[in-house]
């Protein structure tokens, strides 16, 4: 029993992963079985039987997706029988480029056209979090909450037919 959560990450320069770090360490604090793992070292099966799975990259070139996190979402969504549950996403950026975190963009993009249900809103991040590591934690949290809050519509279900 127990939830777990997965974070999948891509990071070049390290602000991606400090803040993958904050959404495990949340999520570890939460009460969730957690695991990271770098987007180029997922296999097909890395995700299976987690609840909700964390994916968080940075923005590359003329807001390109970085080609780890391009090919670790191909491998797990085409073609491949162990279904994501649910995933959220996340990233972090610079402003002054002019598309800005466009990698959570396409990564969402991706993970939707697959019909992979969303958790929350996506979350961008400028550069590091480390100034603000709150806005993670939260967004995190409500994550969590929104996972629990189906299991409570759930049971509700459950009690209306039972008194039926
Ligand atoms: C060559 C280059 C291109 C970038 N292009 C973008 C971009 O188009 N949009 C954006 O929001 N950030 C862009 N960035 C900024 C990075 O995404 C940002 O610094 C990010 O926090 C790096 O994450 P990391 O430390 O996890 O590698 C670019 C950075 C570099 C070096």
């Amino acid at each position: 029993m127990g939830m777990r959560a997965a974070i999948v990450y891509a990071s070049m320069s390290g602000n991606t992963e400090e803040a993958a770090e904050l959404v495990a360490r949340t999520c570890e604090e939460a009460g969730l079985r957690t695991k990271l793992f770098l987007a180029d070292e997922v296999t097909k099966r890395s995700l299976a039987g987690f609840d909700i799975v964390y994916f968080g990259s940075y923005t590359w070139g003329d807001g390109e997706l970085p080609e780890e996190m391009r090919d670790c979402l191909r491998l797990l969504l085409k073609d491949n029988p162990n279904r994501i549950e649910q995933a959220a996403v996340f990233g972090t950026g610079d402003k002054m480029f002019v598309k800005y975190c466009r990698a959570v963009d396409e990564m969402a993009y991706h993970l939707m056209k697959h019909g992979v249900p969303l958790a929350s809103d996506l979350l961008k991040i400028e550069q590091s979090p480390r100034s603000r590591p709150y806005v993670v934690k939260d967004w995190t949290r409500r994550v969590i909450a929104q996972l629990q809050h189906e299991g409570v519509e759930n049971n509700g279900a459950i009690t209306e037919n039972q008194t039926a």
